[in-house]
């Protein structure tokens, strides 16, 4: 699987009906929805009246992906607010299971992140609970940020994993994704692709995302 998945971040707030009328026309599957709660993360993103909003004009699935503490107060709204998918920190609650509970309860898809610097093998109990897994290949927090290169083995360890125990679990790979290095994470075992700046800051962002498929 090669879909594509361009994070709203990078896109002009000011016309955010006309980015996502730009999604729209497309080949990207899924529009990415980045929520920083400020705590988490040391940046305040956007909530849910623009989620919201977003729902509204864009065709696409929303991928939702919190970088708030304590998400299990919050799936559960972020669900009912029109995500396809609703992903949350490994390192943001001391129980897992309880939100990808909600976030299942209410039909919608589970994903579990996880950050550069957590040990990978902390996703290993919950490959079979979700449905994705969000590797983090910059530090969550801000867009425009370089890609780190050990992901790549990171990857590679989840493909495997997921792949030897016969799992379907999709794989999202998340910060500094560009035309250059999307091609080594295809081959590494990707399925989703998050790309933020490299579409949105392209001079032709359709055109981008088809690139980046290749
Ligand atoms: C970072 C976000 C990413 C970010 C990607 O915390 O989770 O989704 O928007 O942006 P780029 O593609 O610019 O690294
Ligand atoms: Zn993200």
């Amino acid at each position: 699987m090669r879909h594509i998945s361009p994070s709203l971040l990078a896109a002009d707030f000011g016309n955010l009906q006309r980015e996502c009328e730009m999604i729209n026309q497309s080949s990207a599957e899924y529009l990415h929805i980045d929520v920083m709660d400020g705590v988490f993360v040391p940046n305040i993103s956007f909530g849910f009246p623009v989620m919201k909003a977003v729902a509204k004009h864009c065709t696409k699935p929303l991928d939702v992906h919190l970088m708030i503490t304590e998400p299990e107060k919050y799936v559960e709204r972020f669900c009912k607010a029109g995500a396809w998918s609703v992903g949350f920190h490994i390192e943001a609650t001391d129980d897992p299971m309880k939100a990808i509970r909600i976030i299942r309860e209410q039909g919608v898809r589970t994903c579990l992140t996880i950050n550069p610097k957590t040990d990978i093998h902390a996703l290993d109990p919950y490959l079979g609970e979700v449905d994705m897994v969000l590797l983090m290949s910059v530090e969550a927090g801000y867009g425009g940020q370089s890609f780190i290169p050990v992901s790549v083995d990171r990857l590679r360890y989840l493909r495997e994993a997921i792949d030897s125990r016969g799992l379907r679990t999709l794989i999202e790979v998340d910060g500094g994704i560009n035309t250059q290095n999307a091609s080594l994470l295809w081959e590494a075992g990707a399925d989703i692709l998050v790309a933020g700046s490299a579409v949105f800051q392209a001079k032709d962002p359709i055109a981008t995302i088809d690139q980046l498929k290749q």
